[in-house]
C-alpha cells in the first residue's frame, strides 16, 4: 500500500463494549460537580422542599426531551457533534463545533476545581486549613488577588495537581473510548457511589442533621411564583444532565445499532437527579449539625453555595465533628471522583470532533488537544486570579454558551434536513419506551422559547448590573470572551475541508454505500 493510501485510510470509530458501558458513563458524565456543590445551595435558596416542583417539571419536560435529542442525532449519524450536524444541514457543522469548543471552555476551569479537590482530600487529613478556612482557601490556598488584577503568578498548590490531573484524564483519553471512558468510567462510577453513601449515612447520624433536612426539605410555596426560581431550575438540568452541549450526543454516536436509547435516558435521567437529592440530604444534615454546634438556625448559616460551601463550609463542618478527617477525605475524593468522570465527558467531545474530523486516533488526538487545554488551564486558572477568571468564564460560558448551543440544536433538528419526525421514528424503531408525538413541538418549539427567555434575561441582567462587581473591562475579556473564542474557533474549524468521513464499524454494508455516496460529494467538495 501506497504511503499516501495508507495515511488516508479511514479510521474506524471505537464503540462502547455493550449498554452498561454507555449507560455508567452516561451516569458519570451527568454525575459531577454540578450535583454535589452546586444543587443543594441552589434548591435552598430558591424555594427549599418547593424548588423540586420546578426542578422536577423541567427533569421531565426539558431534561429528558433533551436527552432524547441527543441519542437520536448521535445514534442516527454516528459521529461527533461537527460530524453529526452536518448531517442534518451543511452549515450546521459550525454548530456541531460550537457546542464542542464551549466543551473546550468548560473543561479547562472545571479541570482546576478538581484539582482543589485533590488538595483538599489530602489537606483533610490533618485538616491543614486550622481555625481559619476562609482566609486559608482565599489567602494561603488560592493566595487571590483583588478582583480587578490579573496575575501570571503561579499558585502552586493549584498549580502543581491541576497539571497532574491533566496528565491522568489526557492519558485515559488518549487511550481511547472503551480501553479508556469506559474502563475509567467503570471503576470510578462504582467508587464514587459507595464513598457518597457512606459519607451521607455518617451525616444522616449528626446531631442537628435533622434541622437541616427540615431546612432543605421545607417548602416555601410562594418561591413557585418567582420565574428566577424557574429559571434556577432549568439551568441546573441542563448543567446537571450534561444536555444540549455535545456530550450525550457524542457518547450516544458510539453505540451499537441496536441499543434501548430512550429507556437508558430515563434510567440516566433519574439516576442523576437521585444522586443529587441524596448530595442535598447529605450536605444538608451536615450543615444542620454545624448550627447546631453553633447554637444557632440553618438559616442563619452562611456559605451555602458554591465554591464557598465546599472549601470553607465544609472545612469548617470536618474540623467541627468527631472523626472529621475521615468524613472530610470521604467528601473531597466525592467531589474529585464525580468531576473526573464528567470532566473525562467533556474531553471525550473535543478528541470525538477531532477524531472524526482528521482521522487522527485518539492518541494523537488527546496530544494535540492537550497541550493548548492544558497550557490555558495552567495559566487562567492555576494563577492567582484564578478564582476570579474561573467564576466570570463558569457563569458565561454556561448562561450564555451552553444555552444559545441548545437552543440552536434544538432548531436546527426542527427546521433542517431530516426533521424531528424522522428522529423520532429512528429513537422509537430502537428503543423500548415509545417517544410520543407531542415530543415533537416540545423539543421543536417551547423548550428553544423557554431556554432563549432564560438566556435574554441573564443578558439583560449582565448588562444592567455587570457581574460580581467586577470590573467590565474583565468581564468583557473573560466572561464575553470565552463565549467569542468558541464562536472564532468553531468558524475556522467549519472552513477546513473533511478529508475522512469516520467509519462506522456497525454500520451494514448498504447502510455505508448508501452513506458514502451522500459524504464523498461533500468531503470532495469541501466543507458543506
Ligand atoms: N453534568 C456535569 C456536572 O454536573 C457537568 O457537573
Amino acid at each position: 500500500m501506497s504511503s499516501s493510501a495508507s495515511k488516508s485510510a479511514p479510521r474506524a470509530r471505537d464503540s462502547w463494549s455493550g449498554q452498561t458501558g454507555f449507560l455508567l458513563a452516561a451516569i458519570g458524565s451527568a454525575i459531577g460537580l454540578g450535583n454535589i456543590w452546586r444543587f443543594p445551595g441552589v434548591s435552598y435558596s430558591n424555594g427549599g422542599g418547593a424548588f423540586l416542583v420546578p426542578y422536577l417539571v423541567a427533569l421531565i419536560f426539558v431534561g429528558i426531551p433533551m436527552l432524547w435529542l441527543d441519542y437520536a442525532v448521535g445514534h442516527k449519524f454516528r459521529g461527533s457533534p461537527p460530524w453529526a450536524l452536518r448531517k442534518i444541514l451543511g452549515g450546521g457543522e459550525f454548530v456541531g463545533w460550537f457546542q464542542t469548543f464551549v466543551c473546550f471552555v468548560i473543561m479547562v476551569y472545571y479541570g482546576a476545581v478538581l484539582a482543589w479537590g485533590v488538595q483538599y482530600t489530602i489537606y483533610s487529613v490533618n485538616e491543614a486549613w486550622g481555625a481559619d478556612p476562609t482566609t486559608f482557601f482565599t489567602d494561603s490556598f488560592l493566595q487571590v488577588v483583588p478582583g480587578d488584577t490579573f496575575s501570571w503568578a503561579p499558585a502552586w498548590s493549584v498549580m502543581i495537581p491541576l497539571a497532574l490531573v491533566w496528565v491522568l484524564v489526557l492519558f485515559v483519553i488518549g487511550r481511547g473510548l472503551s480501553k479508556g471512558v469506559e474502563a475509567a468510567n467503570k471503576i470510578f462510577l462504582p467508587l464514587l457511589v459507595i464513598l457518597f453513601l457512606a459519607l451521607v449515612v455518617r451525616a444522616l447520624f449528626l446531631p442537628g442533621a435533622v434541622e437541616g433536612l427540615n431546612a432543605f426539605f421545607t417548602p416555601n410555596w410562594s418561591a413557585l411564583a418567582d420565574p428566577n426560581v424557574w429559571l434556577a431550575a432549568f439551568a441546573q438540568i441542563f448543567y446537571s444532565l450534561s444536555v444540549g452541549f455535545g456530550i450525550m450526543l457524542t457518547y450516544a454516536s458510539y453505540l451499537k445499532p441496536k441499543s434501548n436509547l430512550t429507556g437508558t435516558a430515563l434510567v440516566a435521567g433519574f439516576a442523576n437527579s437521585s444522586f443529587e437529592i441524596l448530595a442535598g440530604i447529605g450536605v444538608f444534615s451536615a450543615i444542620g449539625f454545624m448550627a447546631h454546634q453553633g447554637g444557632v438556625s440553618v438559616s442563619e448559616v452562611e456559605g451555602l453555595t458554591g465554591p464557598i460551601l465546599s472549601f470553607v463550609t465544609f472545612p469548617k463542618i470536618i474540623s467541627m465533628m468527631p472523626g472529621g478527617p475521615l468524613f472530610g477525605v470521604l467528601f473531597f475524593s466525592s467531589l474529585v471522583l464525580a468531576g473526573v468522570t464528567s470532566l473525562l465527558s467533556l474531553l471525550q467531545v473535543v478528541s470525538g470532533g477531532l477524531q472524526d474530523k482528521f482521522g487522527w486516533s485518539p492518541a494523537r488526538s488527546a496530544l494535540v488537544l492537550g497541550v493548548p487545554a492544558t497550557a490555558i488551564s495552567l495559566v487562567l486558572f492555576g494563577t492567582r486570579s484564578g478564582l476570579n477568571n474561573l467564576d466570570i468564564v463558569d457563569n458565561f460560558i454556561n448562561s450564555v454558551g451552553v444555552v444559545s448551543s441548545a437552543i440552536m440544536f434544538a432548531v436546527l433538528c426542527a427546521v433542517a434536513g431530516p426533521r424531528l419526525g424522522v428522529l423520532r421514528a429512528h429513537i422509537n424503531s430502537v428503543s423500548s419506551v415509545k417517544v410520543p408525538k407531542l415530543w415533537e413541538p416540545l423539543v421543536g418549539i417551547v423548550i428553544p422559547v423557554v431556554l432563549f427567555v432564560m438566556m435574554a434575561m441573564s443578558i439583560v441582567q449582565i448588562l444592567k448590573d455587570g457581574y460580581g462587581g467586577y470590573p467590565s473591562s474583565y468581564v468583557l475579556i473573560f466572561g464575553w470572551g470565552s463565549v467569542a473564542v468558541a464562536v472564532i474557533a468553531s468558524l475556522i474549524f467549519t472552513l477546513i475541508p473533511w478529508k475522512h468521513r469516520p467509519v462506522d464499524t456497525h454500520a451494514t454494508v448498504a447502510q455505508i454505500l448508501a452513506d458514502d455516496a451522500d459524504d464523498t460529494a461533500s468531503i470532495e467538495g469541501g466543507a458543506k
